[in-house]
């Protein structure tokens, strides 16, 4: 006969090995969906457009954010952190990345929006590399599983310029 304290620690065990083997079919099932995300930014408006007297160039847009994230959410998925960033070439860097706005989606629900906003953080450049400057947004997206590995894409949209003199 088994004592009480081996049959519990049994069961204990058998417990354990059941969560273990259903987080890795989680994140299997998981890894199987094959989301197909959209993203597109529209440049509503450059508001202001200026060489700092620090001799950096600054832009304020207002843009007007769309996306649809809803194939990024299964029910294994907690939330999803997304980013839009600008990216551009200089002589000095092959790639400057500026984030400009960033967000936190928490369910499915809410994963399909369009927001009409300014740049929420500073588009500003190390130098005065900005005028008539050519520029990709990129929605950059981490999801953010209930058990698993994080993982992380985006989406580039290509073709943006910046006007050729400040205002
Ligand atoms: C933003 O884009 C969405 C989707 O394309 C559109 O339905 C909405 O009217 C737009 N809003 C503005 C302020 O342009
Ligand atoms: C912008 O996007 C185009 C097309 O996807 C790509 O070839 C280019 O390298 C991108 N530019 C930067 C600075 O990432």
């Amino acid at each position: 006969m088994h004592s009480y304290g081996y049959r519990a620690n049994a069961l204990l065990t058998f417990a354990v090995t059941l969560l273990a083997v259903m987080c890795a079919m989680a994140s299997l099932s998981d890894n199987r969906n094959s989301p197909s995300p959209f993203a597109h930014v529209q440049v509503l408006n450059v508001n202001w457009f200026q060489n700092q007297p620090s001799g950096a160039d600054e832009v304020s847009m207002a843009m007007n954010i769309s996306a649809d994230l809803q194939s990024l959410f299964t029910w294994n998925t907690k939330q999803v952190f997304v980013f839009l960033a600008a990216e551009y070439e200089t002589p000095k860097n092959s790639l400057n990345q500026i984030s400009l706005w960033d967000g936190i989606i928490p369910s499915k629900e809410h994963a399909k929006f369009w927001i009409h906003t300014s740049n929420k953080y500073r588009f500003i450049d190390q130098g005065s590399n900005l005028r008539g400057k050519e520029f990709n947004l990129t929605m950059h997206w981490h999801v953010m599983p209930k058990t698993g590995k994080m993982f992380a894409d985006k989406i580039v949209m290509p073709g943006y310029r910046l006007p050729e003199k400040y205002r």
